[in-house]
């Protein structure tokens, strides 16, 4: 916990000028199978159901979608909302949904300066889950946004956070080290509890520093991998394959990320 809060002292602030570009040009179905989307939405799955919310009937918000991957997993008996700040990707990403069956008027575009009066986001919107994957370590608020978020929440209603930990290397996009104290401490300041939380993935340990490669060799082999590892975990349950995955700690792997569900102090 010290650790985490230290390192977070000394972070510098950084810009997320990357995210209006980055996701551009990415939704072919191998895309998605990539290890790098596929375990985030195979964690929050995890959580997601051992909480009584499969992926089917419920009111979904992806609040800083990336590549849709998430809400493509959602069931066609799902309305989804989702926003993104690249208009080019968000005009992919509806192309994508809707190709799968959905209803995407509520996918737009996010405008970092005002999101918080985005109309997915007026008060006569509730959801039952609003994911925040990989969002929340970028932000100078993030307790912020929790809170808005949280005005929310339908009755029952929970916010799923994924958030990296054990990074071997600093992320230059990051604002925050994370760990399970910064959830805890998040949580309590935004007036919410943790329901659950699990810290698991050790897949990505050691490959970790490959995908943070520079150069076109570097990036064709972290595809790769990243491929491969897509494809192997499509075989497995969500707590099969992690599950596996915790037998890497005798070759001394962690945890790369935690997956965590918020619920309102008046849902407790
Ligand atoms: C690493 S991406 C995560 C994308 C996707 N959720 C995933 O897990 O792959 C971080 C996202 O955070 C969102 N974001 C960045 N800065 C933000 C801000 N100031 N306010 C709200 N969202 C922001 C952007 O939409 C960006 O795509």
């Amino acid at each position: 916990m010290k650790d985490a809060m230290e390192q977070n002292e000394k972070l510098p602030v950084r810009d997320q000028e990357k995210f209006y570009s980055v996701y551009r040009g990415r939704q072919s179905a191998l895309y998605h199978f990539a290890y790098m989307r596929s375990a985030k939405v195979k964690a929050a799955r995890l959580l997601l159901e051992r909480n009584d919310r499969a992926l089917k009937d419920l009111s979904v918000l992806d609040h800083g979608f990336g590549t849709g991957t998430f809400l493509r997993a959602c069931h066609t008996s799902c309305r989804i909302a989702g926003l993104e700040v690249d208009p080019v990707n968000v005009e992919a990403v509806r192309r994508m949904l809707s190709g799968c069956g959905h209803d995407v008027s509520n996918i737009g575009v996010l405008d970092v300066s005002q999101w918080d009066s985005h109309p997915v986001l007026g008060v006569d919107r509730k959801y039952d889950v609003i994911l925040l994957s990989h969002v929340l370590e970028h932000l100078d608020d993030p307790v912020g946004l929790l809170r808005r978020m949280s005005m929310n929440l339908a009755k029952g209603g929970v916010i799923c956070g994924l958030l990296p930990i054990n990074e071997r290397r600093p992320d230059e996009n990051h604002k925050w080290v994370c760990d399970r104290a910064l959830v805890a401490s998040w949580a309590e300041e935004s007036g919410m509890s943790v329901k659950d939380q699990s810290e698991l993935d050790h897949y990505v340990y050691y490959a970790q520093p490959l995908f943070h490669a520079k150069g076109h060799m570097g990036r064709v082999m972290a595809q790769g991998i990243s491929l491969v590892l897509g494809l192997k975990q499509a075989l497995f349950p969500p707590s099969i394959w992690f599950g596996m995955g915790r037998c890497l700690r005798i070759i001394g792997a962690r945890p790369g990320q935690i997956v965590f569900l918020l619920e309102t102090k008046r849902d407790k």
